[in-house]
């Protein structure tokens, strides 16, 4: 573009910028420090972020409807709202296309008063494609132009628990870890691709999810472009054949070239797992091996399901790594589907959810 046409395009920018939706206008000016550590939530809508921990949260990714209330409230809490991004890779591919792509994103975060952009962008690329160099400059140019346009914006990128082409994900780590300010480190769905027994297991086990971390440092991603994503959600499984020692064999659901996987279950909220608990078969049990908690019951018809999860003691196994590895922060997918209700048990539990992103605390 000329110098010219540029200059015209930003003035009609401006002159398309809604008007500020904040009781007061200072609300609408974007967040522009640096936090030392961040505390990352995904919103998937609704209005439950009314009742979120806001004296810990530094960033909201925004995978919901526009909500014009909840960036005022995130911006008087000193909190960045940030957009969604994803495209088809192949069709940025095309500098141009990829150009205008970027110019789309910036132009709609800043008409909405927004503090940067996650890119969400899971597909499959392979090592040395068109693709996997599109995806890196793709992550290199939105970040130059987000940091360029919205000065002191957060640009951050989704990966895999690994970075050993999980889900055939084969990305340039490394670059794209430098090009941007956040990786939001995704320690879950780790079953998207089951090699052994086709049976239920634990969303994020701990070993496995902490090792993911330090194949990241090994390849040499800096720790504080790491933020550790955990999962307030589980997976309930319907059991084909369920053994004796509490084995649930589930449906082979290939996925990626694995000939099994977690899409043979469906992912369900704390909210429905606490609830369903106390109709379960078991109770709560506790796996020693992968240090998650589970259990099992029967649905209406009689088949027998076993659901696999994450509760504050086994979150906090894995954020306490947080501390000892050096990383940036903690975040999880996502914030809306605990209970919030004014029930005091699930404010309890609440409460005890967000707490859990610290560490195991002592007591
Ligand atoms: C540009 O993007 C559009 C839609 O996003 C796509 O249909 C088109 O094929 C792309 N062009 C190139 C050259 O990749
Ligand atoms: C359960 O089903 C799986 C897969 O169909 C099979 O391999 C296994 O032997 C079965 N186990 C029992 C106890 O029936
Ligand atoms: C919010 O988090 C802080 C820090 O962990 C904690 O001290 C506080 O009690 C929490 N607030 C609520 C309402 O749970």
């Amino acid at each position: 573009m000329s110098p010219l046409l540029m200059f015209l395009s930003s003035i009609i920018m401006v002159s398309w910028a809604d008007v500020c939706p904040c009781e007061r206008p200072e609300l609408c000016q974007q967040i522009q420090d640096e936090k030392d550590f961040e505390v990352f939530v995904f919103d998937v809508g609704g209005k439950t972020w009314k009742s979120y921990n806001w004296s810990v949260v530094t960033t909201v990714a925004t995978f919901g409807k526009y909500d014009g209330e909840l960036m005022c409230h995130a911006h008087s809490k000193g909190a960045r709202v940030v957009l969604k991004g994803d495209v088809h890779l192949a069709s940025v591919v095309d500098q141009s296309n990829r150009t205008a792509w970027i110019t789309e994103m910036v132009d709609l975060a800043r008409r909405q008063f927004m503090d940067g952009i996650n890119l969400d962008i899971e597909q499959a690329v392979e090592e040395g494609s068109p693709e996997y160099f599109a995806l890196t400059d793709l992550v290199k140019e939105t970040t130059e132009a987000f940091h360029k346009q919205i000065p002191g914006s957060q640009v951050s990128f989704d990966v895999a628990w690994s970075p050993q082409c999980v889900d055939k994900r084969c990305y340039d780590y490394v670059a794209i870890a430098n090009s941007c300010d956040l990786l939001f480190v995704m320690s879950y769905d780790e079953q998207s691709q089951i090699l052994g027994d086709c049976i239920a297991m634990a969303n994020s086990p701990v070993t496995q999810t902490l090792g993911g971390y330090d194949q990241y440092l090994k390849i040499g991603v800096d720790p504080k472009k790491l933020l550790m994503g955990v999962p307030w959600y589980g997976y309930d499984y319907p059991c084909l054949n369920f053994t004796q020692d509490g084995v649930c064999y589930v449906a082979e659901v290939p996925f990626r070239g694995a000939p099994c996987s977690d899409a043979a279950g469906k992912q369900k909220t704390y909210k429905w797992i606490t609830k369903q608990i106390g109709s379960s078969l078991s109770g709560r049990l506790w796996d020693d091996k992968q240090q998650a908690p589970y259990f099992n019951y029967k649905d209406p018809k009689g088949q027998i399901h076993q659901v696999w999860y994450d509760d504050p003691e086994s979150l906090c196994l894995k954020t306490d790594a947080v501390q000892s590895k050096g990383l940036r922060g903690v975040g999880m997918w996502n914030a809306n589907i605990l209970d919030y209700s004014d029930d005091p048990v699930a404010r309890q539990q609440s409460a005890a959810m967000w707490n859990a992103l610290f560490g195991c605390q002592p007591g």
